[in-house]
């Protein structure tokens, strides 16, 4: 089964084409296009959701254009008739247009399933992968599901890796979120806990503001710790880190760097940023190492899938393999590729959905949900 993937949730648009064996969890990547809007919203020193918006209105038809490169045409070609489809794009014309304009991606690709992202995310945003997604659905005549962006990123576990233990420990850290999920079995999803405030990466975004680095903070801010930055220069703290639950919270860890940095003021702060960065780091990694960890005993989970943006970080990743490690759980963290938002893992689990739980949205009456959350009850047939 080939499956098209669409994310347009955040300042990633992208999409993918995978495909899957039909018999276990097994999924191949086939192509995977993502452009990232990231210097679009930089100088916002955060995500701007029309602009975002207006740029996957611009661009998701061009994208889609790419990744169906290579993949066959469907035998039987429906005729195009834009009228079925027209009131999908009411708040999305110039998406209309690129569509309209482009004629050779309209031609029916050889695929069994849309996914995409419905929620969690920004609305405007959710709305152009969701508008495009119906109008292909109809014009295509191919079923449509839409798909959670966290359980996306916990799906990129299952592309082109080996099936895993289960219970298995989900661990998802990103710009937007931080949570421990549990899947007592494949695609059965109870959300543990999450951050109470920031995300780990709204956190990193933060704290490179407060030291002059640019949006978005995170590889700024371990290149410094990198460059012989002393991770116990400054004691910072460790927030929720003993608490007898699995939620998170970052924000007062941001506040602790940022008295630090007006107590030490702007000349010495420029002198001590690696040092600052790489303490900040520590503080962030030893607080999800931990409940981790926590969270692995406690639900004697089999092995722990890791996913999100934040995940790229290099120490984080030496440190919580070695930590997972001495137990006797498997880790699987993907390439970095999926690690940040992209649509092979929308795709992916999209596809698991559809095909294990027989998951199918009308392209009618599908609407988007910013703030969905990932063990909403599905109905299963
Ligand atoms: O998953 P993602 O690509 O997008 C969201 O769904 O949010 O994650 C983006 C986040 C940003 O906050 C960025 O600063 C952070 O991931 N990030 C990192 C690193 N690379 C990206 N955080 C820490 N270390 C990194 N190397
Ligand atoms: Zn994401």
């Amino acid at each position: 089964m080939r499956i098209l993937g669409i994310e347009t949730s955040c300042d990633e648009t992208a999409t993918a084409v995978v495909e899957t064996s039909g018999e276990d969890f097994a999924v191949r990547e086939i192509t995977n296009v993502v452009h990232s809007q990231v210097d679009l919203h930089a100088e916002f020193g955060g995500v701007v959701p029309n602009l975002a918006k207006r740029e996957h209105q611009k661009l998701l038809v061009p994208i889609l254009a790419k990744a169906l490169q290579g993949v066959p045409v469907a035998s039987e070609q429906p005729p195009v008739d834009f009228s079925q489809v027209e009131q999908f794009f009411d708040r999305n014309q110039p998406l209309l247009e690129s569509l309209q304009s482009n004629t050779r991606t309209l031609k029916k690709p050889d695929i069994d399933l849309i996914a995409v992202t419905n929620g969690p995310g920004l609305e405007p945003a959710l709305w152009v992968g969701v508008t495009l997604a119906r109008a292909l659905s109809v014009l295509w005549d191919i079923p449509l599901v839409g798909t959670d962006h966290m359980r996306g990123h916990i799906c990129a576990n299952f592309i082109d890796q080996t099936p895993h233990q289960f219970p298995a420990l989900a661990l998802t850290i990103s710009g937007g979120h931080t949570q421990l999920v549990l899947m007592e079995q494949a695609l059965r999803y109870k959300l543990l806990g999450e951050t109470v405030d920031d995300a780990a990466g709204e956190a990193f975004d933060k704290v490179a503001r407060l030291l002059g680095m640019p949006y978005p903070g995170g590889v700024p801010i371990s290149n410094a710790a990198e460059q012989g930055g002393d991770a116990q220069a400054f004691d910072l703290p460790r927030p929720m880190i003993h608490s007898n639950n699995e939620n998170f919270s970052f924000s007062g860890l941001k506040t602790a760097v940022l008295y630090l940095t007006q107590e030490l003021g702007e000349t010495e702060v420029q002198k001590q940023k690696n040092n600052i960065a790489a303490s900040f780091q520590q503080a962030v990694i030893d607080v999800v190492v931990k409940k981790t960890l926590n969270a692995l005993e406690k639900y004697t989970a089999q092995s722990v899938l890791v996913g999100g943006g934040v995940v790229a970080n290099k120490q984080l990743r030496a440190q919580l393999t070695s930590a997972i490690q001495q137990t006797r759980a498997t880790l699987h963290i993907p390439p970095i590729h999926l690690c940040t938002d992209n649509a092979a893992m929308i795709a992916c689990a999209g596809a698991l959905e559809h095909i294990h739980l027989k998951k199918q949205n009308n392209p009618h009456t599908i609407g988007v949900d910013s703030n969905k959350v990932i063990d909403e009850v599905m109905s299963i047939p």
